[in-house]
């Protein structure tokens, strides 16, 4: 890495930030890309958001992730928020402009080019989301945006997924959400839906649990996308391809969410066998076989 005055800055802020992989896929990204940009972790308390983006901002740093926990709290630190980064209410990338950080969410932005990688289409599509959390709340306000046609949000806590489903239906008036308890997972009067597990529930160490257990759920699913990356393949994920139906893991997510600030970042979209370079790198980093 060749370090001169002309270098620009970029980083992460969140706490933690020890273990993020951005830094390598940043770094990666700009060296196959030929750009004079160092990515770098900033750790931050919670009170100290707003010195941070301000500071930032005074040190003329290009761009901005953010982590957990301040993907809230940033925003009252923003000129100004992406319309759909403002409706969730969470931004994990800001952008540098003439007076101040924009804001963005570009979680959703990956999720949106996995699924389209994978050939599946939101508009006009069932989906069945598992979990009613902070991960499952983008990804609700992005299937209702993409124009999904019934969104299902089954989580443990029901009041929580109904709470969820009431502010996405504000949200997006001609959106039709209906809330619900993972039992009833297996008696959906539906067929051939995407499911979305957005919990945590199957992580490592815990690899060998699932949210939903019932087969008829998985029998009449069309295709299953599960956040968790690690292990590669988890017990849902297991679950969807006992049935004969395909199912993806959250790694092309994290990849496309960081190159989709990249983007924002520098307006260079990286060359196919330069984001395949960073998966690889991705994968040894995080010692996922596949
Ligand atoms: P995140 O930001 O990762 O989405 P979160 O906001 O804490 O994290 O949400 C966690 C989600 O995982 C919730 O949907 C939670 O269900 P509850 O709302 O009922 O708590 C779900 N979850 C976590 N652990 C779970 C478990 N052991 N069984 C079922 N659901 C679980």
């Amino acid at each position: 890495m060749n370090i001169k005055g002309t270098t620009r800055v970029c980083g992460l802020t969140g706490n933690p930030v020890e273990h993020s992989i951005s830094p390598l896929i940043h770094n990666t990204a700009a060296q196959l890309a030929g750009l004079d940009m160092v990515y770098v972790p900033f750790r931050v308390e919670a009170g100290d958001v707003r010195a941070a983006i301000e500071g930032a901002y005074a040190l003329n740093v290009l761009g901005l992730n953010v982590t957990v926990p301040h993907k809230q709290a940033v925003l009252e630190v923003l000129s100004e928020v992406d319309p759909i980064a403002g409706k969730i209410g969470a931004v994990n990338t800001l952008v540098r402009t003439a007076s101040g950080y924009k804001g963005y969410n570009t979680d959703i932005l990956g999720l949106h080019r996995e699924l389209e990688e994978a050939g599946i289409s939101l508009k006009d599509n069932i989906v069945v989301i598992l979990g009613a959390g902070g991960a499952s709340r983008a990804i609700t306000f992005l299937c209702a945006r993409e124009g999904a046609r019934k969104i299902y949000l089954l989580n443990r806590s029901r009041e929580r997924a109904q709470e969820l489903a009431a502010e996405v239906g504000k949200a997006f008036s001609g959106a039709c959400v209906t809330a619900g308890g993972l039992e009833e997972a297996g008696q959906l009067a539906e067929r051939d839906y995407l499911v979305l597990q957005t919990t945590s529930v199957g992580m490592h160490p815990n690899c060998n649990a699932a949210l939903v257990e019932d087969p008829v759920f998985y029998q009449r699913a069309a295709a299953g996308v599960d956040i968790i990356y690690n292990p590669a393949k988890t017990r849902f994920m297991r679950h969807m391809e006992e049935n004969g139906k395909p199912a993806f893991n959250g790694l092309k997510m994290l990849l496309y969410q960081a190159l989709a600030a990249f983007e924002l970042w520098h307006g260079v979209r990286l060359a196919a066998q330069d984001v395949d370079v960073i998966y690889k790198r991705m994968k040894e980093a995080l010692q996922i076989v596949e």
